[in-house]
């Protein structure tokens, strides 16, 4: 993409921080393809007003589609618990500059919470406006202790944290985890993750390699986590999302082959659970 306008955002992110500029850019591609799978256009406006090399990224039409259906299926979920908790609230986690909220247009009595690092927040803050309605933007590692506080706990909550999980330590994805589940009286929580396989191969994709980011966490039995207080609702391979069938051969063909080896098959996962507090167990232990 061609940039002209003199004031666009500088960026100095590296690491993690600095990866959403790839999603950001995928979502983009795709919403600029001849059959986009989000059509984001959100997306592709921000990519306009960023001083960045999106090269970096290596970014191509068929990672793009990859990253435009994950976001869908977290959509899709979401939008499917919105329809069912009217009340609700949407606590977004690493929300890099995802307009995820833009694209459900929650109605009036939806909370909607974004959080990320601060660096990523300030961005957020100057590239994208502010929502209509009950929404808050929480600039905050989600490790830290104190920011779950600024969230209220009263009512049925859908946490949605698509490329975050492979970013923390296994200790870390374990309390936060069990730190959402105890605090709200019950919900969902919506994520993606990395197959040990895709851990151990993370310097093949770029947007990692470059940022020079590290992945610690991989998951390759979903239910291996109901230990931690969830339910697992469902469980989509990243490749056997029903988009593939319509991408052009030259993407199509290598996904097809891919779920077929074993390792590359678990590479990735959409994961969906429900989780139901039993606050007195959990405030017991809070205060144990
Ligand atoms: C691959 S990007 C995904 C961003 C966004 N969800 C998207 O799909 O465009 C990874 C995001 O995780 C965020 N992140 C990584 N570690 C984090 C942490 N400990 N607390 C909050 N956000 C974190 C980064 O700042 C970045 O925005």
């Amino acid at each position: 993409m061609q940039h002209c306008s003199v004031d666009r955002e500088r960026i100095t992110l590296t690491g993690a921080p600095e990866t959403m500029l790839a999603t950001l850019y995928g979502r983009a591609l795709d919403s600029r393809s001849r059959k986009p799978i989000l059509n984001d256009v959100a997306a592709a406006d921000a990519v306009r007003r960023i001083d960045y090399d999106f090269r970096r990224t290596g970014m191509n039409a068929s990672s793009a589609a990859g990253v435009a259906m994950r976001a869908k299926k977290l959509d899709d979920w979401t939008r499917d618990f919105l329809r069912a908790n009217e009340n609700a609230t949407v606590l977004h986690l690493a929300c890099g500059l995802d307009t995820r909220v833009f694209r459900l247009s929650p109605g009036p009595h939806t909370r909607w919470v974004d959080v990320d690092l601060p660096q990523v927040v300030t961005l957020r803050e100057r590239l994208l406006p502010v929502p209509d309605g009950d929404y808050r933007l929480i600039a905050s590692s989600v490790t830290d202790d104190a920011w779950l506080a600024e969230v209220p706990d009263d009512r049925p909550t859908v946490v949605v944290a698509e490329g975050l999980t492979m970013y923390l330590r296994p200790s870390e994805v374990e309390a936060l985890i069990k730190r959402v589940v105890g605090r709200f009286p019950s919900g969902e929580l919506l994520f993606d993750v990395y197959g040990s396989f895709g851990i151990r191969m993370q310097k093949l994709v770029p947007a990692v390699r470059r940022s020079g980011a590290t992945l610690f966490w991989g998951l390759d039995e979903p239910r291996a986590i109901e230990a931690w207080g969830v339910t697992l609702v469902e469980d989509v391979r990243s490749l056997e999302l029903p988009e593939i069938a319509d991408m052009p051969a030259s993407g199509r063909v290598p996904l097809r082959i891919m779920a077929k080896l074993p390792g590359f098959r678990d590479v990735g996962r959409i994961l969906r659970y429900r989780f139901q507090a039993n606050r007195s167990e959990t405030r017991a232990s809070h205060m144990a």
